[in-house]
């Protein structure tokens, strides 16, 4: 048996974890059995060197997410055991810094992310939703509402955010989608990360109009354009962060699919959205709770130091992951964790993350699926799936999970 090199105890075996197509919101049996092992295990990915730890418990994941001593800067410069065939961090992205360096580029956009800055979207959001469900219906069923509404919604949100041209959409879409998956060549999703980093700097190398829109809110681009005029960060810091957050808007898509496929599947949940719109800020926070958003795990983190988790030293230079959909079920912080339980509350789920890398865009993702099951309760009467639900595609070889179609018809 392998010993810690600090406290000298037996280490837990290392389990492969392989990467699983699974179906619908199926819960990875994998993390299930890593769950019952223990708070700590340690698991080796397809990709990368050697293994790394983790961590499943709630006060466990917030706490090395929230602890200093944890580093994504280092991250970068290992080949740590992970999912992805090919990810090659942008440099200076803001998911590879730690503070302060970390906080000075979030701080660069915080404007766009406030309640304010968000605010200021909706009701564009939902005049851009409206008019793709008038488009649905003009045509009338069956659709494929991930072709038609869940993939071009948050992508015309997201590209407003940014101060996209609408008619750079597709470009982006088509970008976003070879960056996060290496379906089609390790070197086509590294030219497509190259391509849409150029398209960045070229933006923001143009001069820009200082005044934002009607209400004086300046879209992401502005924002990092001020930031590199000011001296606050550097261009290519500002093309990195542009990267994440506009690849980070689709990730909407997959996760309001994922919702709509357990509102489909479970109509009692539906009905009771429909009749009580009062439920639905509620619900939806109990869906990104429940919903399964990953594959395995997404980014680790390296010890800058020992450190002592769950009673098990994590010493200097080794690397941990947490898997936030473990958090998200573990008992004693969720009572009946399987079950979809609409009007959970509290309910402080970890489904944006923790710490200093919580989600930049959880505000506007919470926004825009509000909006979305809005539009599936109201304007899609008797809305039901038009194929059995073991019939459903779901995106294979995918970090992010979700239906590929969801045909429907009403
Ligand atoms: C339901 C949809 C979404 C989910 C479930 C989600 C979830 C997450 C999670 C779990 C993290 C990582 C926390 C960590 O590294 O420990 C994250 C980070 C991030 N997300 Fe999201 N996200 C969503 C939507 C969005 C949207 C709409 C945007 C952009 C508009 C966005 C942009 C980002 C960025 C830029 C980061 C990196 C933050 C950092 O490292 O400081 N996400 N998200």
């Amino acid at each position: 048996m392998e010993v810690c090199p600090v406290t000298g105890r037996g280490l837990p075996p290392v389990r492969h974890w392989p990467a699983l197509d699974l179906h619908g919101t199926d819960f990875d049996p994998v993390l299930a059995e890593l769950m019952r092992q223990g708070p700590l295990t340690r698991i080796k990915l397809p990709n990368g060197d050697g293994w790394a730890w983790l961590v499943t418990r709630y006060d466990d994941v917030r706490a090395v997410t929230n602890d200093p001593r944890f580093s994504r800067k280092l991250v970068a410069d290992h080949d740590v055991t992970r999912l992805a065939p090919h990810f090659i961090p942008v440099d200076g992205a803001v998911g590879f810094e730690d503070p302060p360096d970390h906080t000075r580029l979030r701080r660069s956009v915080a404007p766009a992310f406030t309640t304010r800055g968000v605010e200021r979207l909706r009701a564009k959001a939902r005049a851009m939703l409206d008019e793709l469900v008038d488009g649905i219906l003009a045509d009338g069923p069956p659709a494929d509402l991930t072709e038609r509404l869940l993939a071009p919604f948050p992508l015309a949100v997201v590209c407003e955010l940014m101060g996209v041209p609408a008619s750079d959409r597709p470009k982006m879409h088509e970008w976003t989608n070879l960056i996060l998956s290496s379906a089609q060549g390790v070197e086509r999703s590294q030219r497509a990360k190259e391509d849409m980093c150029a398209y960045f700097a070229d933006l923001l190398a143009q001069p820009r109009d200082d005044g934002g829109d009607a209400d004086g809110v300046e879209s992401v681009l502005g924002l990092l354009g001020g930031a590199i005029a000011d001296g606050e960060i550097t261009a290519s810091e500002a093309v990195g962060l542009a990267l994440l957050i506009q690849i980070g808007g689709e990730a909407v898509t997959n996760n309001a699919g994922n919702m709509l496929y357990i509102l489909l599947t479970r109509p009692e949940l539906l009905e009771r959205l429909r009749e009580d719109p009062a439920a639905r800020p509620r619900a939806v926070d109990e869906l990104l709770r429940y919903i399964p958003h990953r594959s395995a795990v997404g980014l680790s983190r390296i010890a800058l130091e020992d450190v002592e988790v769950a009673g098990t030293v994590i010493a200097k230079g080794e690397a941990v992951y947490v898997s936030y959909l473990a958090a998200n079920r573990d008992p004693e912080v969720f009572a009946d964790p399987e079950d979809v339980v609409l009007d959970r509350s509290p309910n402080p789920h970890v489904s944006f993350g923790y710490g200093p890398h919580y989600c930049v865009g959880a505000m506007l993702a919470r926004l825009e699926s509000e909006l979305l099951v809005d539009a599936f309760c109201d304007r899609f009467p008797g809305l039901r799936l038009a194929v059995p639900a073991a019939e459903v595609p779901f995106r294979r070889g995918a970090l992010i999970r979700g239906p590929q179609a969801l045909p429907v018809t009403w």
